[in-house]
């Protein structure tokens, strides 16, 4: 089986990591980085792969890549993607996959005409217990669902803001839905499907001289036939992140997602099911070879390899994607509304 080459694009936080389990990964090689910062700021000395200080520079050497993964600032994801495309490679994308649903259209447009795939990076969808949660959805044992309240409290203060100059801005970054609660926002579609009849308060308590947009919202919506659901987010929970959590409560049981990451079952009550061994225990990130989010980059890698040797399909498409974005925007429209 041949190796498959990627590329990373933006090694700042999350770039090395891509950087990091390609390498590991014995049916990958990094073939290039790429960044406008130089080399030694980044600190990826020990990659020992060429680097180029821009896209384009590495678009015009035709380095011998398949996958270029996009690790950039939210606001350069589109445009980047479709050059990539263009340049005949598929692309790993990190959330969001764009700011706005026409942008995140175009990249399926040029993906479609290149024939290229698109691998959007929802690496939470392999956390153990909400992949135990979409079997249990997918198998109807809740039976009719009634309510389902989505909650995500972080702490997001000037220790995250200050260092970085795109996080905060609208333009770049683009808003917490976006850069904080994509994922969770992703999950909940991966689960139930899409929303209705939405209603926002967003607020800015503690971010005005931080950001330019809510640090805070309640949103609710209807999904399914009659079902009600609640998002309740927000990034000004005191000194450190609190919990991402989901609430199931259904005609058959009821059931609740937490920890950090949705990573922790936290409650579990449901008629004639019981919860597999592995997810009995209360221990977050720690379930056998499961280390937590930040192991599950390997898994979104190795998805990509699985993908391109024809033995899975794509676990987070960019038609997925591209919905989570109409989503987020739709919530953030609705909050005009007051
Ligand atoms: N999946 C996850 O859990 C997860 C976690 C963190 C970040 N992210 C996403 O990853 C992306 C990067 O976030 P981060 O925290 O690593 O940010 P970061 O600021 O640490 O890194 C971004 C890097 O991109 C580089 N860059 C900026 N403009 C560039 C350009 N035009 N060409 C090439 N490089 C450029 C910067 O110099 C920087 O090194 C964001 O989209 C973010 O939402 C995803």
């Amino acid at each position: 089986m041949s190796q498959v080459k990627f590329a990373v694009v933006g090694c700042g936080h999350i770039g090395k990591k891509h950087a990091e389990v390609i390498s590991k990964n014995k049916d990958a090689e990094l073939v290039a980085l790429i960044d406008i910062k130089n080399p030694a700021e980044l600190a990826i000395k020990d990659f020992h792969v060429p680097f180029f200080y821009s896209l384009k520079d590495f678009l015009k050497q035709h380095v011998n890549a398949d996958v270029i993964n996009i690790a950039t600032p939210n606001g350069l994801h589109a445009q980047q993607a479709i050059d990539c495309l263009n340049a005949g490679k598929h692309i790993v994308i990190e959330k969001p996959m764009a700011l706005h649903s026409t942008a995140a259209k175009k990249i399926i447009n040029a993906a479609n005409e290149k024939g290229k795939h698109v691998f959007v990076v929802m690496q939470n969808r392999y956390s153990p217990p909400v992949v135990c949660l979409k079997e249990i959805v997918e198998k109807n044992i809740l039976d009719k669902i009634y309510t389902v309240q989505l909650n995500c409290f972080w702490n997001r203060d000037e220790r995250y803001y200050v260092p970085v100059n795109w996080h905060g801005t609208k333009t770049l970054d683009g808003g917490t839905l976006f850069t904080q609660f994509s994922h969770f926002i992703d999950i909940f579609y991966w689960l139930f499907g899409d929303i209705k009849n939405i209603q926002t308060r967003l607020q800015s308590f503690n971010h005005k001289q931080l950001t330019e947009f809510e640090d805070s919202g309640i949103v609710t919506f209807e999904f399914g036939d009659d079902s009600l659901g609640c998002l309740h987010f927000s990034t000004s929970v005191w000194d450190k992140n609190f919990e991402s959590s989901i609430t199931v409560i259904a005609e058959n049981g009821c059931i609740k997602i937490g920890g950090q990451y949705m990573d922790k079952i936290e409650y579990s009550h449901i008629k004639n099911y019981t919860m597999p061994a592995l997810l009995q225990s209360n221990i977050s990130n720690d379930y056998g070879n499961y280390k937590g989010s930040a192991a599950n980059h390997a898994l979104v890698i190795q998805n990509v390899i699985d993908v391109l040797h024809n033995k899975k399909s794509i676990t987070a498409t960019a038609e997925e994607g591209l919905k989570v974005i109409d989503i987020i925007e739709r919530i953030y429209n609705a909050s005009l509304n007051h």
